[in-house]
């Protein structure tokens, strides 16, 4: 079980991964801070869940709302303990020479910036402390290719990159990895495979393998190129 109360921030905790994480860490006793964009999704968390937690609506390429998120956390429940930058999307599938530049720079904005935006606002309190992990969710799609999502995996192997290079910048006691969590059956998942996403098992079952393994991670885990059990 996660140890004493355990701060973890859990980006896009509205649905998928990220709110099967935030489900399955608040069931362990952990303290979690979630954001996502679905105003009616973060209500419901937030009732459900009570004030040992926050739950904010917010987009993650809003460095200020972001930043504001990120002093809430701090101030009221102290420098978190482990972040997973989980909020992501896809571009609709499509060669790369016919992605609109909206389409294209929604994936950037999102997978990258809002990860970095998270990074920016959150660590110096968790580098004052002297510990910490920051788990920045890859992609098989970070470490292979396929066609028609060139922005995704653009994005992924990016963040295979930015991930590597903050991990030598860290001081120790701290630590960033990235994370290929497997294919699950999600709204993500759906959007590229359609029905045939319902051959892969769903996110609750992947929590319940992915957290544990995610509680355990230290500074020992530093610049770690990760898949998720
Ligand atoms: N599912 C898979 O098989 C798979 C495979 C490889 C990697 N991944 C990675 O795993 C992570 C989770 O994927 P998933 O399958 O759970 O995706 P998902 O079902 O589409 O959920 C994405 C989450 O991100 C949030 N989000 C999207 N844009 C946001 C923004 N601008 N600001 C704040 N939150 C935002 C969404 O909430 P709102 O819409 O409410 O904002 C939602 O909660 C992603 O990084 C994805 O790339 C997934």
């Amino acid at each position: 079980m996660t140890k004493g109360e355990k701060i973890v921030l859990i980006t896009g905790c509205s649905r998928g991964l990220g709110k099967a994480a935030a489900e399955a860490f608040i069931a362990r006793g952990a303290r979690v801070a979630g954001c996502a964009r679905s105003e009616s999704a973060i209500d419901e968390l937030a009732s459900r869940h009570g004030n040992r937690h926050r739950f904010r609506a917010l987009d993650v390429t809003d460095d200020g709302a972001v930043a504001d998120f990120c002093d809430e956390i701090v101030t009221d429940l102290g420098p978190p303990d482990l972040v997973l930058n989980n909020a992501a999307l896809i571009n609709p599938g499509a060669p790369l020479w016919e992605v609109s530049a909206e389409d294209f720079d929604r994936v950037i904005d999102v997978n990258l910036k809002g990860v970095t935006n998270v990074i920016r606002h959150v660590l110096p309190p968790m580098i004052e402390r002297g510990s910490g992990v920051i788990v920045n969710f890859s992609s098989g799609w970070g470490r292979s290719t396929s066609p028609e999502v060139a922005p995704y995996c653009c994005t992924k192997w990016g963040i295979e990159g930015l991930t590597a290079a903050l991990a030598q910048e860290l001081p120790p006691g701290l630590a960033a990895v990235a994370l290929n969590p497997g294919i699950i059956d999600t709204d993500m998942l759906r959007s590229c495979f359609g029905e045939s996403a319902g051959a892969y098992g769903d996110a609750t079952d992947w929590a319940g393998r992915a957290v544990p393994f995610l509680d355990v991670l230290g500074p020992e885990d530093n610049g770690r190129a990760l898949s998720a059990p």
